[in-house]
C-alpha cells in the first residue's frame, strides 16, 4: 500500500503529524510519501495522486477552518471518483473538534473523493498563548500516540468522521469568512523592527510568495494566510502582525522540545486547576493520558 499524506503547515505544526503519521504507517509495513502543499500551489502545479492507494490531506485549523492554501490544492485536485482519503488537522485547542469539517469534505466530495477518516492533533497553539514547555512536551507525546491509533484504524479502513451539527457547522462559517476576509489585510501591515538583518528567511519561506525582498527589508504583500510562519521562523523574531497578540511572546521550537529530555512528558496527567485542566479530561477521554 503506497499512501501520499499531501499537508499545509505553517509553524511546523501539522507537519510533525503527518511525519508521526507517515512513521506510523511505515511502521505497519505500509509506504508513505509527506508532500508540502505548498510545492503545488506556489507553481500552480496538479498533483500526481495515481501513484498513491490513498492519500491523506492535513491541515492546520485557522479560525475553526482550513486556510486559503489548502482549499487552492483541494479544489485543484482531478476528478477521483472513490479514491480513499483521510484528513487531518492540527489545532491549539480540541474545541469542537478545531471546529466543522464540512466544507473540506464537501469540497473533497465533489471531486468524487471517498473521505473516510479524519483525525484531530491537539497541538500547541502558535498564536495568542504560549504554552509551558512542559505542555508542549506532553502535546508531543500526546500526537505520538494518536498517530499510532489513527494510522491502525486507516490502514484497517475504519470509516471515523467527526460529527459537524448544524451550530459547528454556522460558528465556523462566521469565523472563516471573517478570517479570510482580514489577513490578506493584516498580513500587508507586518511591521519589521531594525533588528532584520535581511537574512532572506522569511521570503524564501513564505508559502503563499507574500514576501519579497525590499531594499532595507521585506516587502508584504496581499497573498498572506497569516500562517504565522515568517513571524516564528525568523532568526531575530523581528516580525509583527498589526494585531500585536496574535504573536507569542515567546516562539517555540516543538521537536526541540520533544527531544529535550530535561522536560517531563506527563504535565497534563498532573494538572488540577487552570486552563489545562479541560485538556487532561479531553485527553483522558480519548484514551491518550
Ligand atoms: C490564523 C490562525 C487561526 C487559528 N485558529 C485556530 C482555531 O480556530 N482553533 C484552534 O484550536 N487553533 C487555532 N489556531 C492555532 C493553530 O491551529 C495551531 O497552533 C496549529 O497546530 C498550527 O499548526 P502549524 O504549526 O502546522 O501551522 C490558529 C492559528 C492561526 C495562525
Ligand atoms: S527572516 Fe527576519 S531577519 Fe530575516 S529578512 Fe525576514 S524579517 Fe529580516
Ligand atoms: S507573509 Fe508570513 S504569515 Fe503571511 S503567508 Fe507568508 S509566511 Fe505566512
Amino acid at each position: 500500500m503506497k499512501i501520499g499524506i499531501y499537508v499545509f503547515s505553517g509553524t511546523g505544526n501539522t507537519l510533525i503529524a503527518a511525519e508521526l503519521l507517515a512513521g506510523s504507517f511505515r511502521g505497519a509495513g505500509a509506504d508513505a510519501d509527506v508532500i508540502k502543499i505548498e510545492n503545488h500551489t506556489k507553481n500552480k502545479s496538479v498533483p500526481n495522486l495515481s501513484k498513491y492507494d490513498m492519500i491523506g490531506i492535513g491541515y492546520a485549523v485557522h479560525a475553526f477552518d482550513a486556510p486559503r492554501p489548502a482549499y487552492d490544492f483541494m479544489r485543484a485536485l482531478p476528478e477521483s471518483p472513490g479514491k480513499r482519503l483521510f484528513l487531518f488537522k492540527s489545532a491549539g485547542d480540541f474545541f469542537w473538534n478545531g471546529g466543522s469539517s464540512s466544507k473540506v469534505r464537501s469540497t473533497l466530495a465533489k471531486k468524487g473523493f471517498d473521505v473516510f477518516h479524519e483525525t484531530l492533533f491537539v497541538m500547541p497553539a502558535n498564536v495568542f498563548m504560549r504554552y509551558p514547555d512542559p505542555v508542549i512536551k506532553n502535546l508531543y507525546t500526546i500526537a505520538e500516540k494518536t498517530a499510532g491509533k489513527s494510522a491502525g484504524e486507516i490502514l484497517s479502513g475504519a470509516r471515523s468522521l467527526a460529527k459537524n451539527g448544524i451550530f459547528k457547522r454556522i460558528f465556523t462559517r462566521l469565523f472563516s469568512d471573517g478570517e479570510s476576509f482580514g489577513v490578506k489585510r493584516l498580513g500587508r501591515h507586518m511591521k519589521v523592527s531594525s533588528e532584520c538583518n535581511m537574512c532572506g528567511v522569511c521570503w524564501r519561506d513564505c508559502p503563499t510568495g507574500n514576501i519579497t525582498q525590499g531594499e532595507a527589508r521585506p516587502i508584504f504583500d496581499k497573498t498572506c494566510c497569516l500562517c504565522m510562519r515568517c513571524i516564528h521562523h525568523c532568526p531575530k523574531y523581528a516580525i509583527t502582525p498589526l494585531l500585536k497578540f496574535f504573536r507569542l511572546k515567546v516562539p517555540y521550537n516543538l521537536k526541540k522540545i520533544a527531544a529535550d529530555k530535561t522536560i517531563p512528558d506527563d504535565a497534563l496527567k498532573n494538572v488540577t486547576k487552570g486552563f489545562f485542566r479541560r485538556f487532561r479530561r479531553y485527553f483522558e477521554k480519548q484514551g491518550l493520558l
